[in-house]
């Protein structure tokens, strides 16, 4: 017991499983990614064909974490985790999570539970300590015994693995209530030495928040987003790197359109790929939706390639023509109406209520129009989607 208590003392670690934001970490212990994809199958195309050659996984598919951080592909998008040790209280272990930029992580789902405990296992391997608790990010909702995940990233009660007859909240012990959650983790050496936790193999228990001592050796979980755009921007992960997205609405031509997109930073953007396309095109109902209004052209910046009746994306970072989702019989430049040239983009969006009243734009549901770069009447609520460069992309591949 004094040998265990001392071994508890040395070590003065607790281990802390955050969320982070920044920093490298240059331990390989965490390069390891996991395919995983919620609990169903992704790859269910597979035909029936005879064996041998077996198509190679996608090894570059997906983007994954970078190294130093375990990857964790959940229904809401990527999750970068690590699993950080040390004597921390619950409250330590979220100001230590802070400086990766970050704050204790939940469980989302069996993959990460186990993807925790194997981590903790094979950090407390070298101590000899055989059993440990892992801080999680999780709070009490008020006037009740359940939790809920506080990351802000981490859904439902898919993760809530308890132990039995948890949350007990200690039973109204005297200490008062048990507020946190920690996860219960076993090496295989403590099966020869068995205690009062043998139940709780790699589940959870609602804890004290101060404490730390029961089980003595304290970890925490640590999670990392993927990098994102700023506030109030939305983001498109292109090949070639982030993308920031913002829609603005007002009665603008081109030139207005492209100069309220500078004040921001930013240009009239150029459209990469179907996502961005839905990505603008959402937005827009977003927008369009609380007004009432049906339809809207969406300014984008793009221009002629000259002496043609083609168009370029010429922002130096939208590659290609995969964006270039016209409509029928586009671009028409107008058939040659005498008005002039149709030297400018507008992406035409509908709302659902659209398709009740319908108009001559039906054949353009999402879809590319050329348009006269001055005019603003047609369709007549105007706005603009402006882009921009984002920070670098935290994932790899
Ligand atoms: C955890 O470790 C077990 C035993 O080594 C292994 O079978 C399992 O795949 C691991 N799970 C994760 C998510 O790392
Ligand atoms: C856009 O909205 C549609 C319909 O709600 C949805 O299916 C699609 O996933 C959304 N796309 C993006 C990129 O948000
Ligand atoms: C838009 O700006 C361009 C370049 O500054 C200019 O040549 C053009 O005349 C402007 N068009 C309108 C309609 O203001």
């Amino acid at each position: 017991m004094i040998h265990f208590k001392l071994l508890g003392a040395a070590l003065l670690l607790a281990s802390l499983f955050c969320l982070t934001l920044a920093g490298n970490f240059d331990d390989s212990s965490c390069e390891s990614s996991e395919e995983y994809g919620g609990g169903k199958h992704k790859h269910r195309h597979h035909k029936h064909r005879p064996k041998p050659p077996r198509p190679p996984p996608r090894p570059h598919a997906r983007p994954k974490c970078e190294q130093g951080w375990y990857t964790s592909y959940r229904p809401q998008g990527i999750w970068c985790l690590r699993v950080g040790i040390g004597k921390l209280d619950y409250h330590q272990s979220q100001a230590q999570c802070k400086t990766y930029g970050g704050v204790l992580s939940g469980l989302q789902n069996n993959f990460e539970r186990q993807l925790i405990a194997n981590e903790t296992v094979r950090q407390l391997l070298p101590t000899g300590v055989t059993i440990a608790g892992v801080w999680l990010g999780a709070s009490k909702v008020p006037g009740t015994n359940t939790f809920k995940w506080n990351d802000g990233h981490t859904t439902g009660t898919g993760g809530m693995f308890y132990g039995p007859e948890q949350p007990d909240n200690a039973k109204g012990d005297p200490r008062g209530p048990q507020n946190c959650l920690q996860l219960i983790v076993m090496t295989p050496a403590y099966w020869s030495h068995p205690d009062k936790w043998v139940p709780f193999v790699r589940l959870i228990d609602d804890y004290w928040c101060h404490m730390t001592h029961d089980p003595p050796q304290r970890l925490y979980a640590s999670p990392r987003p993927r990098a994102t755009c700023e506030s109030g921007w939305l983001t498109s992960y292109r090949p070639q790197g982030l993308w920031c997205l913002k829609i603005g609405i007002g009665k603008l031509d081109y030139n207005q359109s492209q100069a309220q997109c500078e004040t921001q930073g930013g240009v009239l953007s150029r459209i990469q790929n179907d996502l961005e396309r839905q990505l603008i095109a959402n937005e827009t109902i977003r927008q369009l939706i609380p007004i009432g209004v049906t339809i809207a052209g969406v300014w984008l910046g793009a221009s002629k390639v000259p002496g043609t009746n083609t168009f370029q994306w010429n922002d130096g970072h939208t590659t290609g023509t995969g964006g270039m989702f016209f409509g029928p019989g586009q671009p028409d430049n107008a058939l040659r109406d005498p008005r002039g040239p149709q030297n400018c983009l507008q992406l035409i969006v509908m709302t659902p209520a659209f398709y009740s009243r319908p108009d001559k734009w039906i054949t353009f549901p999402q879809l590319i129009d050329d348009y006269w770069c001055h005019m603003t009447h047609d369709p007549p609520q105007r706005l603009y989607a402006c882009g921009k460069p984002g920070p670098v992309d935290n994932m790899v591949g």
